[in-house]
């Protein structure tokens, strides 16, 4: 059954489609930027990222995704030497700042990127942020990373990278001094731009927040005036025990990494936390990365598969991969039980891989093959439908696709698999009015149930 906009497939649902990417050489499939048929390696001039934009509204996505990380990859082999060879996450230029160039050629497409707690002072973070929300109409979104790498604490003037559940506490920290500035420094009504009285703000409508917390201290207020959304859209990429609470009370997507099989309990558990604290489940969205092989037939998505396996680099991946856990992956015998692990880096796709297999059975080497090339989905374009339909069923709201190739892959998912999609009524046809949330949520503002409500101003 074909969907108009807005009319959905079975049980109204609709794929959130996201382009992820990272304003760098080399992102997530290492390796592959040595190819003729990617434009990665041009990363940093405007036109590459203005015609990924283009494509991206052209195909409805719902935002670009841009992921960010501040630090060398230096745990493989006690160096950075792999890193800096395979332009693996470094050099790497600021996420932000791509924003506005990119809204000035798209009117719809949402922009959400990565910032991590220990990188930037909330008071000038949440200005910069308002700031994105004001210039591209409220189509931003930002996605909370709490960090992993020792190297950025320690240039941050960290003496070493705060524990995983410290950095936790931290970001709630940093969380309500934001909220504090967004949603309850300025009232609905303190701007008023009277040109007959020449007023522009009310004073009575603009309150400092007095924040003080175990990290931050904050007076305020706010010195941008409110912006569409407020408080942008509220991503959240960690999935340990810690991370899904964390989740539960301040994300409005999540973005996980999972073996297939794990998909269905981390939807599961996400959603059951949602309601312990008294949100509703569809508040919030799971997003799943995913990395899509698209062929014409499946012989020839097969076959594309082999050529970017055959230059995938596993020394990269296995850099890559080292930093996330902060362990060295050089010695590790891939047939290690994962249960040996401890990590104070990313737990959380640890604990799905885990979560989703018996007790002894996941090796580290499960987890390096899902950290690359185990989020391939490989085939036609109706074999590609298929295997997000069946995530769907998982209880998964999105995806965020990992190119191989840039543009290359989001134009093949494009014009192969989103007719497809359309044709099933799981994607849109045309955008909706208004800001990011309200093309997915259907609200301008955080909701009620909302954590951060509760910074609002009351009228009086
Ligand atoms: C799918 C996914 C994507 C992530 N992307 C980033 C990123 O771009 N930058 C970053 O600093 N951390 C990133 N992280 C790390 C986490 O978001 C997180 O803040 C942290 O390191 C702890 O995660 P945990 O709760 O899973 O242990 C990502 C994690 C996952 C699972």
């Amino acid at each position: 059954m074909a969907a108009d906009a807005g009319t959905f497939g079975a049980g109204g649902r609709r794929i959130i489609l996201n382009a992820f990417t990272m304003n760098c050489v080399s992102h997530i499939q290492q390796g592959l930027w040595v190819r003729d048929d990617t434009r990665q390696r041009e990363y940093t001039s405007l036109e590459p990222w203005l015609e990924l934009a283009r494509i991206c509204e052209a195909g409805c996505f719902d935002a670009v995704f841009l992921a960010d990380v501040i630090g060398l990859y230096d745990t493989y082999r006690g160096n950075a030497d792999t890193s800096l060879r395979e332009g693996m996450q470094v050099p790497v230029n600021d996420p932000m700042l791509l924003i506005p160039a990119m809204a000035t050629v798209t009117e719809h497409l949402g922009f959400a990127f990565t910032s991590n707690v220990l990188q930037a002072h909330p008071f000038t973070f949440s200005r910069q942020i308002t700031t994105l929300d004001h210039l591209t109409g409220g189509r931003v979104a930002w996605n909370v990373v709490t960090s992993y790498l020792q190297n950025g604490a320690q240039s941050l003037g960290y003496e070493a990278l705060p524990k995983h559940d410290t950095r936790y506490e931290r970001a709630e920290d940093y969380l309500d001094v934001c909220y504090k500035l967004w949603e309850g420094s300025w009232s609905d009504h303190a701007v008023l731009a009277d040109t007959e009285r020449g007023v522009y703000a009310d004073p009575a409508g603009v309150r400092p927040i007095d924040h003080e917390g175990p990290y931050y201290s904050v007076a305020g207020p706010h010195l941008a005036e409110p912006s569409p959304q407020r408080t942008p859209v509220i991503y959240q990429a960690g999935s340990s025990d810690r991370g899904r609470d964390f989740a539960a009370k301040h994300a409005e997507c999540v973005f996980v990494v999972a073996a297939s099989r794990g998909l269905t309990r981390i939807a599961e558990d996400i959603r059951r936390r949602v309601r312990a604290v008294g949100r509703h489940p569809d508040d919030v969205k799971i997003i799943a990365g995913l990395s899509p092989i698209v062929g014409g037939t499946e012989a020839e998505a097969k076959a594309k598969h082999a050529d970017y396996l055959e230059t995938l680099s596993l020394e990269a991946g296995l850099a890559h991969l080292s930093g996330n856990l902060n362990v060295d992956l050089s010695h590790i015998d891939p047939d290690q039980p994962l249960e040996t692990l401890r990590t104070e880096g990313v737990r959380g796709p640890v604990k799905s891989l885990l979560d989703s297999a018996r007790p002894g059975s996941r090796t580290f080497g499960d987890l390096i093959k899902l950290n690359m090339a185990g989020q391939f989905l490989v085939g036609s374009p109706e074999q590609i439908a298929d295997g997000m339909e069946r995530r769907l069923d998982q209880g998964v709201d999105g995806f965020n696709l990992v190119y191989a190739t840039t543009p290359g892959t989001f134009v093949d998912f494009i014009d192969g698999v989103v007719p497809v999609l359309r044709e099933r009524g799981l994607v849109q046809r045309e955008y909706q009015p208004g800001t990011l949330r309200e093309k997915l949520f259907g609200r301008r503002r955080l909701g009620e149930t909302h954590y951060a409500s509760g910074f609002r101003q009351q009228r009086v």
